[in-house]
């Protein structure tokens, strides 16, 4: 007997509507072919147009079903059409109130360099070819949630902006411990990135995940880094890295350096993951590609797919227990770059532009031959 999950998909805006497309074949290929999982999809709106139905970026209604489903996908929000819209109802307030409200703490953002992909980073072969590190990022905390947040008026007419840093041990702590516990299946090695020299909650980071280690983890290496070497190491030396644990705000610059020496931010998913539930052990999640909407080239056909669909893959992995089937998918890509297929962004002499339908498709038919 197959076991039903629910699946809810936010394509949201840009390109993000046209790379969910292609996992809903991908949705609809398992539901015909696998007898272990069916999954049952629905769908709402986020960001900019659920504001231009709903004036909202994403609603209660839509907050529920997310609550409710086994794994939320995600797209892509934001636009220059909606540069003007009340801050509270921007576009990515309804990706931050998922995550917020799932408590979606743990981010997992993996940047893995094809073979086929190696020549288009930005940085040399040798430095990224079979690049494989894993960045575990805060996501409910920091920065981007800490209050006061405002902008205020002072008395003698100047504005004041503030953004508050804040974390708790515990905050820390559970953190720690998925990072630990990615470290012991990968290579067993985890860089703590912070800044301890600067910054009170730097200093709280350093001294949780030392304490974490020790009673949690002693048998994983941890490295504790500032997180502007982290920076500057990542294109230095890039393969020294195994698991990279940081907070909110370092964590959303690191990963997009990291995505970009894999070749292009159009390649990189990423998995956000709740507590486990006392009751079944599942975990919320939400899985997104870590790119954008994309504005300039949204509606043409011509985006990425395989980020969506590689996150698609982390879904597998993450929340159905379909290991092997996220595997598939993910050979499945690898062969297509294998055969020379590119999209725009990924494009390179000699080699065959296709648009996002026709990626997808190819990830399909080479799924269905590896099924077979
Ligand atoms: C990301 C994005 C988001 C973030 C934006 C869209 C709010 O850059 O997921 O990395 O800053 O977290
Ligand atoms: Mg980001």
């Amino acid at each position: 007997m197959a076991t039903t999950y629910k699946l809810l998909l936010l394509p949201g805006d840009g390109i993000g509507i046209e790379t969910m497309a292609e996992v809903e074949r991908l949705i609809a290929f398992f539901n015909k072919k696998s007898n272990k999982a069916r999954f049952e999809t629905q769908s709402d709106l986020v960001g900019g147009s659920a504001y231009d139905k709903h004036g909202v970026s994403i609603t209660d209604e839509a907050m529920k079903k997310a609550l409710a489903t086994d794994a939320v996908m995600f797209g892509a929000v934001g636009g220059p059409q909606w540069d003007k819209v009340p801050y509270e109802h921007r576009p990515e307030a309804g990706l931050l109130r998922l995550r917020k409200d799932l408590d979606l703490f743990a981010n997992l953002r993996p940047a893995i360099c094809y073979p086929a992909l190696a020549d288009a980073s930005a940085l040399k072969r040798e430095l990224v070819e079979g690049l494989d590190i894993m960045i575990v990022r805060e996501l409910t905390g920091g920065t981007y949630f800490g209050e006061p947040k405002e902008i205020v008026t002072l008395e003698n007419g100047e504005k004041r902006g503030v953004d508050t840093t804040v974390y708790t041990t515990r905050e820390i702590d559970r953190i720690a411990k998925v990072a630990f516990d990615l470290a012991r299946r990968r290579r067993n090695l985890v860089h703590q990135a912070a800044k301890w020299n600067v910054m009170k909650t730097g200093v709280l980071w350093r001294d949780v995940v030392t304490a974490t280690h020790k009673a949690y983890a002693p048998d994983v290496r941890l490295e504790h880094i500032l997180a502007d070497n982290c920076a500057m190491q990542l294109l230095r030396n890039p393969k020294q890295f195994d698991v990279v644990l940081t907070d909110n705000l370092f964590g959303d610059i690191l990963s997009d350096e990291a995505a970009m020496m894999t070749g292009s931010l159009g390649m990189l998913p990423s998995a956000s993951l709740g507590a486990p539930d006392a009751k079944t052990g599942r975990r919320k999640a939400m899985y997104e590609p870590v790119h954008g909407s994309a504005p300039d080239i949204a509606g043409k056909g011509l985006a990425n797919p395989i980020a969506t669909i590689a996150s698609f893959a982390m879904a597998l992995r993450y929340s159905f227990d379909l290991g092997s089937e996220a595997d598939k998918v993910e050979t499945a890509i690898a062969s297509v770059l294998d055969k020379g297929l590119r999209t725009g962004d990924i494009m390179q002499p000699g080699m065959t532009k296709v648009g996002t339908t026709e990626m997808g498709k190819a990830i399909l038919d080479e799924l269905t031959r590896l099924t077979a």
